[in-house]
């Protein structure tokens, strides 16, 4: 990253500023120090506000800038200027969003509306200034930074890849503040700018150019003519300015207004979009029910009058519990990518991996690591499971195709990337390799063995094991430096997480390049220590199997698949083991009990049910009957059980269900198997799922006081047994008044 403006622009591929150039800035103008978070320099009548935050990799929307600004604005105003450009001097990136760490700060929502407000001010005068206002943006250009360009008078935006524009602020439980809610229905209708909001999605130039969000799409090199071309435009609403360029933009302004207005257009379009969300979200997330109502009821006031009313909004949202646990999830993310960027250093050069195994798991890594442009060696045992593993890819890639993201001949080439084979020739130019064969000891011993047969002496080995210790895999091996477990989780193009266990031999070589790769791949990567199920599968184990419980106890499946989903996960825990297969789960559980011993009481309905010979979706039945759409209860199930019904109280399932992942969360902490709190709560986010907006399993545990939580396994214990005994580890924070996060 430059730290001054001239290498900067070098760098985007635009024209940089001669050293005249900036002499000629502006006395009156600049302040002079240092961290000033943006320059001015004046050149042939345009001021150039050049974004470098130096106190940041990025730029982010702050304060610091509102004041900056207002230091400038007179002398800006008093200058004879036919234009003023912001422009980014940090490569790849315009302005990434609002600055999220002065954000969370507040508590007071007052607070917060002064901020805004302010915010407002800064933007509002762009207007005001007799000259036009340019958004020249080559680069990423989200949230706030979409807001302030918003507020320009035009918008030009480059066509490189890195050029990104949306307002993801929904992601942290708001929405756009800084005038986001107002000006882009106006700009571009409301359909195309609620589906903005309420997704947070981010949009090409060229994209943006279709909706009418920015008015001119441009090369990098070229970024400062075609600023010169849109200068020529003039100021919009004066006598000189040229009306016909912003056609697309007109038009869908005033389809934004008839609808603002037309009672039966207006009701479709909100109400559709409120459905949408509560249909997706639960009702759990306020941020964007509040942005539909503040689009729908700004549109009918003036832009102050309506700007007021989405600080005031924005303002309330900022201090909630919601907001509050996403933005600690996207501080955690970036704390943990970070982490794991620098175990990546020193990761050796990886080109090439043989996946063994074609099956679901196996081709669906084989799969991403071919659209990130890996070579591929397929393995499996004959030509039928290669032929379904190939096809599960090409399948794969055309819905890639399908949403734009590759082109026909790419999906080709990517295709070509996977060579299948049934045998292990050219193994030995294969440096990396992962396993997904079936979960059996005895058959990975045989593949491991087989494998470094075959393969160079310097061949890293990572299973995918999703129970079994990898050090036990690593028995079979000649090399237990080279061996790591690198779990994945289904479908492996979707889900974001990937868990790399080490062993105490695992040397950190093979580490950093196991955990490059995963980065490579798009991954977030935790890494943990070696034991049975490591951590995910070893904290998911005791929370479905906790929901058995409550079915042996007199439950019914729909109460207690809809308590958690209540509660914010995205499938109950019930219809979650259909999904993984009743038998596999059991499986699991078996490798947990031979570690745990007593302590894991499972479900006899587990059994019952492998006998009935219902496994979940893969068989037609699990808990669900799947031979319709959609799935419903199968209540032949109950006879299957022995089941009685009984009463379990919703809040009950609710905190049996996540106190015994938690218990287990805390004893995998004993155990030495994890130990970062925020390695553990992007873990059950983003591995399966655990609700986003709680901020994660410590993070909810915090918040009601561990002296509560304990309380509440003692009185489960007493009830229920020894499977609720607290873990030490939490008694003694609960006693100490500790936390996890501090
Ligand atoms: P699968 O049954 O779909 O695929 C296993 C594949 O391995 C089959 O195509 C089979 O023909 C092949 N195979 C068996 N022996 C082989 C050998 N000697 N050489 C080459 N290929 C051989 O199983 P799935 O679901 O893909 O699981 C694979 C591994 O991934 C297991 O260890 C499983 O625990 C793990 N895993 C599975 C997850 C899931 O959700 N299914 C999630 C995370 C991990």
């Amino acid at each position: 990253m430059s730290d001054t403006p001239q290498q900067a622009e070098t760098e985007a591929g635009t024209k940089a500023p001669t050293a005249k150039e900036t002499t000629q800035t502006s006395a009156a103008a600049t302040p002079t120090a240092e961290d000033a978070p943006a320059k001015l320099v004046v050149k042939k009548g345009i001021a150039w506000i050049h974004l470098d935050d130096p106190q940041k990799s990025v730029n982010t929307l702050s304060t610091r800038y509102f004041q900056w600004f207002e230091a400038q604005l007179e002398a800006l105003a008093a200058q004879p200027l036919k234009a003023m450009v912001f422009i980014s001097d940090k490569p790849g990136y315009f302005i990434v969003g609002a600055d999220i760490e002065e954000l969370q700060a507040f508590d007071d929502p007052a607070q917060v509306l002064e901020v805004i407000r302010r915010g407002h001010v800064f933007t509002r005068r762009f207007a005001d200034l007799p000259f036009p206002v340019i958004a020249a943006i080559d680069g990423v250009c989200l949230g706030g930074g979409l807001e302030l360009a918003l507020a320009c008078d035009y918008r030009i935006a480059t066509d490189a890849p890195h050029t990104k524009l949306g307002v993801p602020e929904v992601q942290l439980g708001l929405y756009p503040g800084l005038g986001g809610t107002q000006r882009l229905p106006r700009l571009i209708g409301v359909p195309a700018a609620l589906d903005l909001i309420l997704t947070g999605k981010q949009v090409s130039a060229r994209k943006a150019k279709r909706l009418g969000l920015v008015d001119e799409v441009c090369h990098p090199s070229v970024l400062r003519q075609a600023v010169a071309k849109v200068v020529g435009w003039g100021k919009p609403g004066t006598e000189d300015s040229v009306p016909q360029k912003k056609a697309k933009s007109s038009f869908s302004k005033m389809a934004g207004d008839l609808l603002a207005r037309t009672p039966g257009a207006k009701r479709l379009v909100y109400d559709k979009a409120r459905q949408t969300v509560l249909k997706k979200t639960g009702g759990h997330y306020p941020a964007p029910l509040k942005a539909i109502e503040v689009v729908k009821e700004g549109m009918m006031l003036p832009l102050d009058e309506a700007l007021e009313l989405e600080a005031k909004g924005f303002s309330e949202l900022v201090v909630t519990d919601v907001a509050k646990g996403l933005i600690s999830i996207f501080f955690a993310k970036n704390e943990v990518e970070g982490r794991a960027a620098k175990i990546a250093k020193g990761s050796r050069h990886v080109d090439h991996v043989g996946v063994l195994g074609a099956g679901f798991m196996g081709s669906g890594v084989a799969q991403v690591l071919a659209y990130k442009g890996y070579q591929i060696t397929l393995k499996d045992r004959d030509h039928v499971a290669l032929g379904r593993g190939l096809k599960h890819c090409n399948n794969l890639f055309a819905e890639l195709v399908k949403r734009r993201k590759l082109t026909p001949v790419e999906q080709k080439l990517a295709m070509s990337r996977i060579v299948p084979r049934i045998d292990y020739e050219g193994f030995e130019r294969v440096p990396f390799i992962i396993e997904a064969v079936f979960e059996d000891v005895d058959v990975k011993h045989e593949v491991i063995r087989q494998a470094e047969a075959a393969g160079s002496d310097d061949m890293i080995f990572a299973s995918n094991t999703s129970t079994i210790p990898i050090g036990r895999l690593a028995e079979a091996s000649k090399r237990p430096e080279n061996f790591i477990g690198m779990h994945f989780f289904s479908p492996v193009h979707k889900m974001p997480l990937l868990e790399i266990i080490k062993t105490k031999k695992t040397s950190k070589s093979t580490l950093a390049t196991t955990v490059e790769i995963g980065r490579r791949m798009g991954k977030t990567v935790i890494v943990v220590n070696d034991g049975p199920g490591f951590f995910t599968s070893r904290v998911l184990g005791p929370f479905v199997n906790e929901a058995l419980w409550c079915l042996s106890q007199g439950a019914s499946i729909d109460q207690i698949d809809r308590a958690l989903t209540g509660w914010g996960w995205p499938v109950g825990p019930l219809a979650l083991l259909d999904e993984v297969g009743i038998d596999i789960a059991n499986h699991a559980g078996e490798v947990m009990r031979e570690a745990a011993g007593d302590r894991i009481e499972t479900s006899p309905i587990f059994q019952r049910m492998i006998d009935a010979g219902r496994l979940g979706r893969k068989g037609g039945r699990g808990f669900y009957d799947y031979s319709s759409k959609p799935k419903k209860v199968d209540a032949s199930v109950y006879g299957v059980i022995g089941w009685q019904e009984g009463k379990v109280d919703k809040e009950e399932i609710v905190e049996r269900c996540w106190m015994q992942m938690l218990n287990e969360t805390a004893l995998c902490i004993e155990d030495g198997i994890i130990e970062n709190p925020n390695d553990i709560d992007i873990g059950v986010i983003f591995g399966f799922g655990f609700p986003p907006f709680r901020g994660g399993i410590l993070r909810e545990a915090d918040k009601l006081g561990l002296d509560y939580v304990v309380g509440r396994l003692e009185t489960y214990a007493a009830a229920y047994g020894d499977r609720f005994k607290p873990a030490q580890l939490l008694s003694d924070m609960a006693k100490q008044g500790k936390t996890f996060h501090s």
